[in-house]
């Protein structure tokens, strides 16, 4: 009823605009008075997390593309190369796990089938997991060693949205507690990023206050064929996820790439009229924001619509874009947080313009328990 969805015309509407109480609720109570991260439900002793020389992070569809945003985040921060796989894929090739290898699985329901798999097969090789789930004694964190709960509290619309930034924002803090536990980062750097994590949710409802936009982008745009998402460092799983809520709520057919791999296939797919989203990194971090601004210019100048995210103030890529949405500002690493929330928005739109059932699309689960 429209009661349970507070007034909204889905859940996953709901869901999306509950996004900055979500992050919030994540974060809190884990940063404690004095400056430590405290992730009391982690049970490994610190000099087991020490000894750790590999993570792999394994999940499924939004899942998954947290955990391509968490790699970023988890290598930068510990210097412990970090692999992200697909779960299905993991255990059939006889994957590299030792007891110094920790997985970390990433699950909202915490009973999908593929994952609960690559838990049981990390397991038998006597490797730690540590699961990030969204669901209270689900099956997932019962079967692992530790969990860390999101607290999005319950996810109805089979796509997810306030899932995947509470599943960011987890990775974020165990990428942090690792740093600090092993010592990479210490205490001022991570209560400088800390301190950052802590203003994104009203960064986030910055986002959501401004999406007018989107509603007539969406109109405009609903009927084309396909849809083309660019996106480099964490802003290539951002990419990948805008792709993925079109294709699952509004049946259209849509790609993520990394910018920089356009000039290697995808930009054959560029014709005239056809809608490029680009997310844009900050400026000033290792010239990627030239380079993709560079993409822009190559995508538009073969007809594409572009279609920009790019944080507010940054002037540079305006002659480029049909279209700018603006971000807040944020660290190229916490940009996800903010970049994906518009690309849900519009994915949202797109699929009420179709007449489509946005909480219950064709084909689709909120939760897959067979392999
Ligand atoms: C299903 C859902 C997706 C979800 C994936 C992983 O396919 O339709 O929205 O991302 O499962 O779900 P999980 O509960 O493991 O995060």
């Amino acid at each position: 009823s429209a009661a349970e969805k507070g007034g909204y015309d889905w859940f996953m509407r709901k869901e999306i605009y509950e996004q900055p109480q979500a992050v919030s609720d994540t974060l809190l109570g884990r940063f404690d008075a004095d400056r430590q991260l405290t992730l009391d439900e982690i049970r490994i002793a610190p000099a087991e997390l020490r000894s750790i020389d590999k993570i792999v992070i394994v999940a499924c569809g939004t899942a998954y593309y947290a955990g391509l945003v968490a790699k970023y985040a988890i290598e930068h921060w510990t210097r412990v190369p970090c692999e992200v796989e697909i779960a299905s894929e993991f255990r059939y090739r006889d994957p590299i796990i030792t007891p110094r290898t920790l997985v970390v699985t990433i699950s909202q329901s915490g009973e999908t089938a593929d994952t609960l798999m690559a838990v049981r097969h990390a397991r038998e090789q006597g490797a730690k997991v540590i699961a990030i789930c969204n669901t209270n004694g689900s099956t997932i964190p019962r079967e692992s060693d530790a969990v860390i709960y999101t607290h999005a509290g319950p996810e109805i619309g089979v796509a997810s949205t306030k899932g995947f930034l509470t599943q960011v924002t987890a990775c974020y803090l165990l990428g942090l507690y690792l740093a600090q536990v092993r010592g990479t980062k210490f205490g001022d750097e991570i209560a400088t990023i800390m301190a950052e994590l802590e203003t994104m949710p009203a960064k986030i409802q910055q986002v959501l206050d401004g999406t007018e936009d989107l509603h007539a982008l969406a109109r405009e745009l609903h009927q084309v064929p396909s849809v083309l998402f660019l996106g480099r460092h964490v802003g290539y799983p951002v990419a990948l996820e805008g792709a993925l809520k079109l294709k699952e709520i509004a049946y259209l057919h849509a790609e993520g790439f990394p910018a920089g791999e356009l000039k290697h296939g995808p930009i054959a797919l560029v014709e005239e009229g056809i809608p490029v989203f680009v997310v844009v990194p900050p400026q000033g971090r290792d010239q990627l924001h030239d380079k993709v601004i560079s993409n822009i210019q190559e995508v538009r100048a073969r007809g594409a619509r572009t279609i920009v995210l790019v944080e507010e103030g940054d002037a540079e890529v305006e002659p480029y874009a049909d279209k700018l949405i603006r971000l807040p500002k944020a660290s190229t690493l916490l940009q996800p947080l903010l970049a994906t929330v518009p690309l849900q928005i519009f994915a949202c739109e797109v699929a009420t313009l179709l007449g489509h059932d946005v909480d219950q699309p064709r084909n689709l689960a909120k939760s897959v328990t067979v392999e």
